[in-house]
């Protein structure tokens, strides 16, 4: 049976590109309308329902379609979390989105990008007022140290599909994932979902410049400014210690009772 994760925040839109936080609500669940939007870069495909936004942004990758390209969707019938989990949401009740992302780093710096999403979403958050965001390793976002939101990369052809879901109302988290999730409405966040989608595109348009542009200390040491996961006692996949540091590579550094040892990949759970 698969696992079920949990499905699941900002500034005002700044550019043509971006949602207005007044009009372009998402169409109705069932809708099979889906519209590109007129663009300054890339457009922002909204969907009622998909299988996966994380598909059909690939199906579109494949296709042509632009870097930044967003596919934003009101409910995803087979939602996909990392690790083959399904990624469960209550229509409306969720930020589900993918970004086409053609990136000019090198094919092993492409999983960083998944970290610098994690540090946008935790900024997207905090900027419709969700309370401290923090990051647990690779790229969850929390508050409280329960999971608001989750980031899913995955390579398809040359392009990155880079999906992230963000739980907005309590409708999104199942009954018994309570205890170890939260929403963006529990959380102090504003309930405006496009401004929202505004803020994560707008922070990862940032950070990603940056990790092309700069390489990956810039966002390394944002993650770290905003880590929960540092200074605490983990278990990763066996591996078991006291969090160090996010390494230069995106691991983790873990100090074990044997010494040091790097985590690739893998699920946090407290030590
Ligand atoms: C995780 O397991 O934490 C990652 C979850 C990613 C979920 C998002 S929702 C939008 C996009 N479409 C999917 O099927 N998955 C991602």
């Amino acid at each position: 049976m698969a696992r079920v994760t949990l499905g699941g925040g900002l500034r005002p839109p700044s550019d043509g590109r971006h949602p207005t936080s007044s009009g372009s609500s998402l169409p109705p669940p069932g809708s099979r309308s889906a519209r590109a939007e007129p663009a300054l870069g890339a457009p922002i495909i909204r969907l009622g329902a998909v299988d996966s936004t994380q598909t059909h942004a690939a199906t579109r990758a494949a296709n042509g379609a632009a870097d930044g390209t967003a596919v934003v969707a009101e409910t995803q019938t087979a939602g996909k979390g990392r690790r083959g989990r399904v990624w469960h949401d209550i229509p409306g009740a969720s930020l589900l989105m993918s970004l086409v992302v053609r990136s000019s780093l090198p094919v092993a710096q492409l999983p960083l990008l998944s970290i610098a999403a994690g540090v946008a979403v935790a900024e997207a958050l905090s900027a419709i007022g969700v309370r401290e965001p923090r990051l647990k390793w690779p790229n969850d976002v929390l508050v409280d140290g329960r999971k608001i939101a989750g980031v899913l990369l995955e390579r398809h052809g040359d392009a990155v599909i880079l999906g992230i879901g963000v739980n907005l109302d309590a409708r999104a988290i199942p009954a018994e994932l309570r205890a170890q999730a939260t929403c963006v409405a529990e959380a102090g966040g504003g309930p405006d979902r496009d401004a929202l989608l505004a803020g994560v595109l707008d922070a990862f348009a940032r950070w990603r410049g940056r990790l092309e542009g700069e390489g990956f200390e810039p966002v390394r040491e944002r993650w770290t400014s905003l880590a929960d996961t540092l200074g605490k006692r983990v278990s990763v996949d066996g591996i078991v210690g006291i969090a160090e540091a996010l390494d230069v590579d995106g691991a983790l550094l873990v100090a074990t009772e044997r010494g040091p040892s790097r985590v690739l990949a893998g699920d946090v759970v407290a030590g």
